[in-house]
């Protein structure tokens, strides 16, 4: 397996086109049964959104970040640039949008540090093609684009065009899970969903515990190229139309999962928009998302190159 080098040579450049929500985090002993109210240990709220995590994620691991997303025009959205503009991030087309809200995420974070999460996308929604097609030469300068779910299809349809029109790797966090239109399957190189989004995909019951490989190569089916499950404390499986290999995660102690995911593929756009094969990529992702999960929530555990140098050593 990988021991090559954390550090690189070259910079890559990623642009990610996605979301911004602001978290309102609870810290609960057990998740509520419906009609049931828990009484919370702890609040707090903070930034999050996974293109904005994912932005923040890549940027803190060298490359130089755009963020293409809407805000609204509130305090949370300004908290949102504040944010942005200071982990270097270009924002160029990321603007707040007139008598809007600022997307919105509740956190229910229990004692095992698992979540449960639902999101308001509001501003998000504003997102459409045309701020994407305005972009047109950021993403074609690009070595990776970087997509998720919490914004429409159509901003992300185009973006994967461009991208792909460009010869730039397209990587799509299917998170939260939805139908996937066609025009978007044939443009993404990687698929990243977690166990769950892969079940939901293919239309599946999320009871309905199966084969990882299987799932991957029934992702492929749908006409994806290579698929990467994530299997948090466990690592990732990569799954392509060849093999699979399982990569392992190190072993860490969890404060709280949420942003896993989006450390995860903020370093996948990284390595890979640094030229590196998809199984080194894959297992600097796991490294990041390990990190992540060290902290509680989502910003304060985005780590840097150092940070994943030093959990290597005593890791694998
Ligand atoms: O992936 C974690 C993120 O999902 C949180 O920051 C929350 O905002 C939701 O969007």
């Amino acid at each position: 397996m990988y021991r090559g080098d954390i550090m690189s040579d070259k910079t890559a450049t990623v642009t990610i086109v996605g979301s911004y929500n602001v978290g309102l985090t609870m810290n609960i002993p057990r998740f509520p049964t419906e009609g049931e109210t828990v009484t919370a240990q702890n609040f707090s709220e903070g930034p999050g959104g996974k293109g904005s995590n994912q932005a923040v994620a890549a940027a803190r691991l060298g490359a130089n970040t755009s963020f293409i997303g809407k805000v609204g025009e509130d305090q949370y959205g300004d908290d949102a640039i504040k944010l942005l503009k200071s982990e270097n991030i270009d924002i160029t087309h990321t603007a707040q949008v007139a008598e809007t809200h600022t997307g919105v995420a509740f956190i229910l974070v229990n004692e095992d540090g698992d979540n449960e999460i639902t999101v308001a996308p509001v501003a998000n929604n504003a997102l459409d093609s045309d701020v994407v097609q305005s972009a047109d030469d950021v993403i074609r300068n690009s070595d990776c684009l970087l997509l998720q779910f919490e914004v429409l299809d159509p901003p992300l349809i185009t973006a994967a065009q461009i991208a792909a029109d460009a010869d730039v790797p397209v990587v799509l966090n299917p998170a939260p899970a939805r139908e996937i239109p066609p025009s978007l399957v044939s443009n993404v190189d990687y698929l990243t969903p977690n166990e769950s989004e892969a079940l939901t995909l293919l239309d599946k019951d999320l009871k309905d515990k199966t084969n990882h490989e299987r799932l991957g190569k029934e992702l492929l089916g749908l006409g994806f190229e290579s698929v990467i499950i994530t299997q948090g404390s466990s690592g990732a499986l990569l799954v392509s139309h060849n093999d699979s290999l399982s990569v392992a995660a190190p072993s860490v102690p969890v404060a709280d999962t949420t942003g896993a995911g989006d450390a995860f593929n903020g370093a996948l756009a990284v390595a890979l928009g640094e030229g590196r094969p998809i199984e080194d990529a894959t297992q600097f992702a796991c490294r990041a998302g390990a990190l992540e999960v060290t902290k509680q929530e989502v910003i304060p555990g985005l780590p840097d190159r150092t940070s994943i140098q030093s959990i290597s050593e005593y890791s694998d």
